[in-house]
């Protein structure tokens, strides 16, 4: 009885084979044969790729995969934090239509060759953020047309900045922040029009300027080149940002006085400009157009003069001027500021009084 009524079984499974339709077979797309292919390039330690299951129709619910959800193709893939390992897979550029690529935070650790990244045409967002790439910058790819934001720091890229960077249409966002690049800022970055935000903080570059046509990304809100190996003075010109929220030039060798233009920054809330060698006076006037900045830092710098009342007019959460060579008293309306938590001015040539109503609001002690 029982051989029988398995061998009627298997004639049930056959024919259930030849009825289903073509859709539900063993199959993926095309996009989830790349995808596949990419899995296999990884080192998976946590198995974060577990579900990447090559009998699906489609890859749309694949871990860190989105798709469009009217064409079903693949326009975002993150795998940000997952503890993967292997080189870039850029066969992930034969995704026609990938938009956003995420991958900070793991161990990629090859190179990114011009021919790697020219081919992810579509790109909008590429963030390669704490990996151990290295090698040079790819100059290509400010070729990609739709480029908007560019995130590759902490990893270990070397060599200069490419020229090619100058080129970027519609790029709003480079950071570079925590590499090994050298030689000097370049000056073509002022012809990033679009730029929203610049860091290139914390890299081994050689001695150099600012330069000065980074004045002309007038739609700059933060400039991060905190230890960059500045020298030379600030230019005038960056008293074009007007947009500009974020200067951060501390911890270089930048020379010469604090250009008065710089109180043209109308919207800047934060200014760090402590451990350079400056000198002369802070801008005597002007501070009052600065109706957004909460903080400012010059110390550990050779400033002399006085501390501008019309600096201390302004709605101040941070004033940090220690170890310069200010002289004079300190103007009382600092004590009027609404905001005002730390106040750090040891090491001057201050005289007079501290404001008696100082302090009231004031987290820290002043030194
Ligand atoms: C990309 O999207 C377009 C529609 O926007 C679609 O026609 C095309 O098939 C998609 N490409 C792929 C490879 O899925
Ligand atoms: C990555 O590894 C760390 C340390 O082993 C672990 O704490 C973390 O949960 C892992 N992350 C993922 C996404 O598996
Ligand atoms: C990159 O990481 C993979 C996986 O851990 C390892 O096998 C490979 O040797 C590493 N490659 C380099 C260039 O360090
Ligand atoms: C990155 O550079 C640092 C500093 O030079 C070095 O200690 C580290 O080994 C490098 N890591 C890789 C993955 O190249
Ligand atoms: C930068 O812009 C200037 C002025 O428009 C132009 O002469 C120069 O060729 C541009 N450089 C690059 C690298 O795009
Ligand atoms: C650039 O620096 C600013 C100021 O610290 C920060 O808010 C922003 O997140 C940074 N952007 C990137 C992409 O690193
Ligand atoms: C950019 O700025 C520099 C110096 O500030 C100036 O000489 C140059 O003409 C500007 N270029 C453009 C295209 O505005
Ligand atoms: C100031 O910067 C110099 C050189 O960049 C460095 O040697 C020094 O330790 C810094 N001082 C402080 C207090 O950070
Ligand atoms: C800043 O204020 C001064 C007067 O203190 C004024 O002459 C100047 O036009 C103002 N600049 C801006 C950019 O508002």
């Amino acid at each position: 009885m029982e051989p029988f009524h398995h061998h009627r079984h298997t004639i049930f499974l056959v024919l259930l084979v030849f009825l289903v339709p073509p859709p539900l077979t063993l199959c993926i797309n095309q996009e989830g044969l790349y995808l596949q292919r990419v899995k296999l390039s990884f080192d998976d330690p946590d198995n974060v790729l577990s579900n990447w299951n090559p009998g699906d129709e489609l890859p749309c619910k694949w871990y860190g995969v989105t798709c469009d959800s009217a064409t079903s193709s693949v326009k975002s893939l993150d795998l940000s934090s997952s503890n993967i390992s292997g080189p870039f897979p850029s066969i992930l550029c034969r995704l026609k239509n990938l938009t956003f690529v995420s991958l900070y935070d793991n161990f990629i650790n090859s190179t990114l060759s011009d021919e790697d990244i020219s081919m992810c045409q579509s790109l909008e967002h590429l963030d390669l953020a704490q990996n151990y790439l290295t090698g040079a910058l790819p100059g290509t790819l400010a070729d990609l047309p739709n480029l908007k934001n560019l995130d590759l720091a902490g990893n270990n890229f070397s060599g200069e900045i490419p020229l090619s960077f100058g080129k970027f249409q519609k790029l709003e966002v480079l950071s570079l922040v925590e590499n090994l690049l050298g030689g000097m800022i370049p000056s073509i970055l002022g012809n990033i029009s679009t730029l929203k935000q610049l860091n290139l903080s914390y890299n081994t570059f050689s001695p150099g300027q600012i330069p000065p046509e980074l004045g002309n990304l007038t739609n700059l809100e933060v400039l991060w080149l905190t230890e960059t190996n500045l020298v030379g003075e600030i230019p005038e010109s960056l008293g074009r940002l007007r947009r500009l929220t974020d200067l951060d030039l501390a911890l270089n060798a930048l020379t010469g006085r604090i250009p008065s233009s710089l109180t043209d920054l109308t919207s800047v809330v934060q200014i760090e400009l402590y451990n350079n060698s400056l000198t002369g006076e802070l801008p005597s006037a002007g501070w009052s157009n600065m109706t957004a900045l909460r903080l400012l830092d010059a110390s550990m710098n050779d400033l002399s003069g006085q501390i501008p009342t019309e600096l201390c007019k302004l709605p101040l959460g941070s004033l940090n001027l220690y170890e310069n060579r200010f002289q004079g008293e300190l103007p009382e309306n600092i004590a009027n500021s609404p905001n005002l938590y730390e106040l750090r001015l040891f090491q001057n040539q201050l005289t007079g009084k501290l404001p008696p109503n100082l302090g009231k609001k004031l987290a820290f002690t002043v030194d």
